[in-house]
């Protein structure tokens, strides 16, 4: 007789992407025939410029579709070594390299390779959803740190020094922030490096919104300060930059050793990211940088539309980001309120009400840490976001 098999501790404990549940929620509600404005989305809406898309075909017809090395082709290598020295100023050689699927298994692999079990690693909150289960799966333990609220978003070293343990082990920093949009100011770097090397710590710094940022910021890697190069792993890709979230195309960039035993774990789990899609981010990274750029200002432009209608909702309050292509929305005013008879708790619940009752989705902070904000994402057209920035109006209207 057939018993139910029991799962893994490992995978028991995962928590799905809450990101991706108010997704997915959106989609069945827009499969039904329901017309959602969808402020979900972790990716950007434009279509993968039309160079890379060529260079894709072209890798299939010139017959670019067997395995490569494991950890991503030469070629490859060598264009991001010159565009994370273009960005930060820090030169890698190719064997400080490696490419995954996504920046995603980028992460995976580096937090099995550094993490063992009972370590402390240090999180800033709010983090992105994935960062607590990929320190879980390693067994190691999230210790989190809330940002004090005189630093306005911005991570600073003594917010780190007051969370921090006789277990703490590494950091994970994430300038531009996904959700906040926040990016630590070269010089609040430079503190958190110092306090790096006191504690010696390891840092994988994830950089993946690096190229969006908007106003006067500037995007510096914890890797350029010194003594750093040695104990960074900087995470970037090709999803956000250059809008080619599908194609699944992420590498990672840090001392030999560690790069080569997060190799052996891919060797051991994927083998090479997809060939194709490797010499489409090539054309990405070596080619023509224009539609970055384009990209860029596309964002800015949403970006301050969308603060500032926020801000003018009441009871509702973000902060201008600096970067990313999302808006951080504190929403705590609305606790205890009650809309079209539901009581409001927190953004779990504005999320539900403005996704049943006005047809728009937002992501609910819970899943990054506070639970009394929400991430919007501007990366849809400025007519949708009209829309939906209209109708979640509306509906706070009618609050009791
Ligand atoms: C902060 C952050 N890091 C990494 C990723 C993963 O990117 P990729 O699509 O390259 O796996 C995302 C995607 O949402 C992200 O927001």
């Amino acid at each position: 007789m057939l018993q139910t098999v029991s799962l893994s501790k490992r995978v028991a404990q995962l928590k799905p992407s809450p990101t991706m549940a108010i997704d997915a929620k959106a989609k069945a509600l827009i499969a039904q025939g329901r017309d959602v404005v969808n402020f979900g989305a972790g990716e950007p809406d434009f279509d993968t410029p039309e160079n890379i898309r060529d260079a894709g075909i072209k890798a299939i017809n010139r017959g670019h579709t067997r395995y490569t090395a494991v950890g991503g082709i030469e070629a490859l290598k060598s264009s991001i070594v010159e565009r994370i020295f273009e960005d930060t100023g820090v030169r890698y050689t190719n064997d400080e390299i490696l490419v995954s699927v996504g920046a995603k298994q980028s992460l995976y692999n580096a937090t099995m390779a550094l993490i063992n079990p009972g370590d402390g690693v240090l999180l800033p909150v709010p983090y992105w959803v994935t960062y607590p289960e990929q320190i879980t799966l390693a067994e190691g333990e999230p210790e989190y740190v809330p940002i004090a609220p005189a630093h306005e978003g911005e991570l600073h070293a003594d917010d780190l020094a007051a969370a921090a343990t006789q277990k703490s082990r590494g950091l994970i920093l994430n300038s531009p922030s996904n959700p906040s949009g926040a990016v630590i100011r070269p010089t609040v770097l430079h503190d958190i490096a110092r306090l790096a090397l006191d504690r010696d710590l390891w840092v994988i710094s994830d950089e993946i919104y690096n190229r969006l940022i908007y106003d006067d910021a500037v995007h510096a890697s914890i890797a350029q300060f010194e003594g750093m190069r040695d104990r960074t792993i900087l995470i970037n890709g090709v999803s956000k930059s250059y809008a080619m979230t599908g194609w699944r195309i992420g590498y990672a960039a840090g001392p030999k050793h560690i790069i080569k035993a997060m190799a052996s774990l891919q060797s051991q789990s994927t083998s090479n990211p997809s060939t194709i899609s490797q010499y489409a981010a090539l054309e990405a990274l070596s080619g023509p940088q224009e539609a970055v750029t384009t990209m860029q200002r596309e964002f800015d432009r949403r970006r301050r539309y969308v603060v500032g209608r926020i801000n003018a909702m009441p009871k509702l309050s973000a902060a201008t980001p600096q970067g990313a292509f999302y808006v951080w929305v504190d929403m705590s005013r609305w606790v205890g309120a009650r809309i079209q008879g539901r009581t409001i708790a927190g953004a779990d619940d504005l999320a539900l009400a403005w996704l049943e009752l006005a047809d728009v989705a937002v992501v609910p902070g819970s899943g990054f840490g506070m639970p009394n904000y929400f991430r919007m994402s501007y990366a849809t057209s400025m007519e949708r976001i009209e829309t939906g920035l209209d109708r979640m109006a509306r509906l706070l209207e009618e609050a009791e």
